[in-house]
């Protein structure tokens, strides 16, 4: 049974467990799908004011839902377009305070307010993104985007 209970106070520290049980999740575990699944699971049991975490898989050259938490999303994300496309096509993380004023913006949940989309690269190549979304406005911030981008580099070895 894994029980992970990551309640910190800061949102530094907060990040730095998620990181180490991620980190011990996914170690010895090489089926992509699986660590996709579980590392959805613990970063919507850890992180609060979320209401949709998952991973958008690079399937050639077009986004493709992958596993996540939340409820049911868009299925197919080109590249260049909403939040997550941007991401992609970019490859920069997307820090998002207001989606409504993002132009192109994809509304899968009317409930999503801000967001967060970074891009999980591997030896140059763009393998997914992962993407965390709040009913709140402004929700994530540098540090989320700090522990987010390490989140990333976990993920890189493990999917
Ligand atoms: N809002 C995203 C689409 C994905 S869902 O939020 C799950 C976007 O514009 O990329």
């Amino acid at each position: 049974m894994y029980d992970f209970k990551i309640q910190a106070g800061d949102t530094a520290t907060l990040y730095r467990d998620l990181a180490s049980a991620l980190e011990g999740l996914v170690s010895g575990e090489t089926d992509a799908v699986a660590n996709m699944a579980n590392a959805a699971a613990l970063i919507w049991e850890s992180l609060p004011d979320i209401n949709w975490v998952g991973f958008y898989r690079n399937v050639g050259g077009e986004l493709v839902l992958g596993p996540f938490q939340g409820r049911p999303a868009c299925i197919r994300i080109p590249f260049g377009q909403g939040v997550c496309g941007a991401a992609a096509a970019t490859r920069e993380v997307q820090l998002v305070e207001d989606v409504n004023a993002f132009p192109g913006h994809i509304a899968c949940d009317s409930a999503s307010a801000s967001e967060i989309v970074v891009p999980i690269i591997r030896d140059g190549e763009l393998i997914a993104v992962l993407d965390v979304d709040s009913p709140e406005k402004a929700r994530f911030n540098e540090d989320d985007r700090a522990g987010c981008v390490r989140l990333a580099e976990i993920l890189a070895k493990a999917i």
